[in-house]
């Protein structure tokens, strides 16, 4: 059985880790989302320049590391010399930016993973097919949900996996309203992951009846999160998983 069918609803997903508390999208995050209980996490991959899909949010490493440059422009070893740690504080120095392979490696059948195909800029490219060899040979599927806002990556995933569970991430904004239902009758995705400016009582009654679940981002506040429970949210995917799943046990 899938371990999204295994966890009570609703699951709380650890936004690139517990990224509230260690720098986002390392092993370090994944980790202390794991130690605190949360079921799930959620990260960005890419790949680099010699084909390896990397966990990073950002096309670039400006933000998050100690480098400069395109992740697309780079070879993996290149990549390697990086640290995503420091940037966010002393204690993390020395955090590397992982592989999607190690990190499928460290936690598979621990927790629900949620692989968002991150090539917005090259969404041609060969990152579904590369994700996608690798969950053949982690042979994890049960433990993976795919998502992005690129319908295109889904379509290539389940054709790759047919088995896959997938997700469409919609944006904030009227013109990704408008583009959504159209692609959601044609992807027939199991799963919706819409900004939680989406979120109301109807909206979810409405995605219930259609057969979907819903898993929205990124609900850092209690009162919000409160309200989402109350009206019957399948998952938030959070920075802060320890508050989400105080307020959870709470909740019961
Ligand atoms: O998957 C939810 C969320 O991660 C989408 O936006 O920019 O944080 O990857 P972003
Ligand atoms: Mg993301």
């Amino acid at each position: 059985m899938h371990l999204i069918d295994q966890f009570a609803s609703p699951i709380i997903y650890a936004h690139r880790g517990a990224s509230r508390y260690a720098p986002e999208n390392t092993l370090a995050a994944f980790r202390l989302a794991y130690s605190m209980g949360t079921p799930a996490f959620e990260l960005d991959t890419m790949l680099t320049g010699d084909g390896v899909p990397v966990v990073i949010h950002d096309d670039t490493l400006d933000r998050t590391t100690d480098g400069h440059g395109k992740v697309g422009g780079m070879s993996l070893s290149q990549i390697r010399q990086y640290d995503a740690g420091q940037r966010f504080s002393d204690e993390f120095r020395g955090e590397g930016i992982p592989t999607l392979e190690a990190v499928l490696d460290e936690f598979k059948g621990k927790m629900l993973i949620n692989v968002e195909l991150k090539n917005y800029s090259t969404p041609f490219d060969a990152l579904p097919k590369r994700v996608a060899e690798l969950a053949r040979k982690m042979n994890n599927l049960d433990s993976l949900i795919f998502s992005s806002f690129q319908p295109l990556n889904l379509l290539r995933i389940k054709k790759l996996l047919p088995a896959a569970k997938t997700a469409l991430l919609v944006d904030e904004g009227i013109a990704w309203r408008m583009l959504a239902s159209p692609v959601l009758a044609r992807l027939s995705p199991q799963y919706i992951h819409p900004h939680k400016s989406y979120i109301t009582e109807k909206y979810l009654k409405d995605e219930h009846k259609r057969g979907r679940r819903v898993n929205t981002w990124t609900v850092n506040e209690i009162a919000e999160a409160e309200l989402f429970f109350n009206w019957g949210i399948d998952g938030l995917i959070t920075d802060d998983p320890k508050a989400m799943l105080e307020l959870l046990a709470h909740f019961h």
